[in-house]
């Protein structure tokens, strides 16, 4: 019988052979393992930052200039112009047939709100920009919430505890850890605080493509799920309802997802790299 070696030829650089001897440990009891090619080299980890800082800096310009009485459609033309002058490209733009550069999502918006002309941000809104950057072929996706003038403290309650709800994610999204752990630790905190976890979107695997795998639930259960490794770069970005979870779609426009009942809701989205310690925030 011929045995199994594995081949180093798949190992990514820099791959302590402690994470291979894991790797296989893990294999052997079953664990479902991220395919090899999640698994970032070196050189993709060097594009992948580079647009995760130009990603960022977006979100930063994004922040200087948000105010009361712009349109949706200005923070579109904001995030293309930016985006350009860095030789990038906005990951939204026709992507599906989308067809803006940014996400703008206004209080009952879970997501995907389409920038408009006919949208103005008013006192009192809690608004989501969500952009996502094409830089030398590589991915990056972050986004945050923005506080519009005198904004009600059920609202601001709501984006704060939000905040902490990825930030708990990315805490428990640790070398060895299994997927259900972030879902579950983000899942507590959100109903804890008598909010509830939107269920029919997730994070994902982002770098070499807008969305890849793993599907990153923000609900679930502790020790289950895809195991966690060391290169893995995937976002955290949880939608918590004010209300119940549900969601529906625009039928008009095939994008815009509103909460079902009508409640506030918020996200903030990071992308994460999986180290041999620990993880590193590459947007936010
Ligand atoms: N940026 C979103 C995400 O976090 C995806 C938007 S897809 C788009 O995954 F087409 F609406 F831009
Ligand atoms: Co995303």
């Amino acid at each position: 019988m011929k045995k199994f070696i594995h081949q180093p030829r798949f190992t990514p650089k820099g791959y302590s052979d402690e994470v291979e001897n894991k790797i296989q440990r893990y294999r052997k009891e079953g664990a479902r393992l991220p395919q090899r090619h999640l698994l970032r080299t070196e050189e993709q980890l060097e594009g992948i930052r580079q647009s995760a800082r130009i990603n960022t800096a977006l979100l930063d310009y994004i922040a200087q200039n948000i105010h009361e009485g712009m349109t949706t459609a200005e923070i579109d033309h904001l995030v293309y112009a930016f985006t350009t002058d860095h030789d990038a490209i906005p990951a939204p733009f026709l992507y599906e047939g989308f067809p803006k550069s940014v996400c703008t999502s206004i209080n009952d918006i879970v997501c995907h709100g389409i920038p408009s002309p006919n949208v103005r941000l008013q006192s009192g809104d809690i608004v989501n920009v969500d952009v996502s950057t094409i830089y030398k072929g590589y991915f990056s996706d972050a986004s945050r919430m923005f506080l519009i003038g005198e904004v009600s403290p059920e609202r601001r309650r709501l984006v704060e505890v939000t905040r902490e709800c990825r930030d708990i994610g990315i805490k428990a999204a640790q070398p060895w850890a299994r997927l259900g752990d972030v879902g579950a630790a983000i899942q507590e905190h959100a109903e804890k605080n008598g909010y509830s976890v939107v269920r029919d979107l997730c994070g994902h695997g982002c770098g070499i493509k807008f969305h890849e795998e793993p599907d990153v639930e923000h609900f679930g259960k502790k020790g289950t799920g895809m195991l966690i490794v060391p290169g893995m770069t995937f976002t955290i970005e949880p939608m918590i309802n004010a209300g119940r979870y549900d969601v529906c779609i625009d039928e008009e426009d095939g994008w815009t997802v509103f909460t079902d009942d009508g409640s506030d809701s918020a996200q903030w989205e990071s992308m994460i790299l999986i180290t041999e310690t620990g993880n590193e925030v590459l947007t936010e």
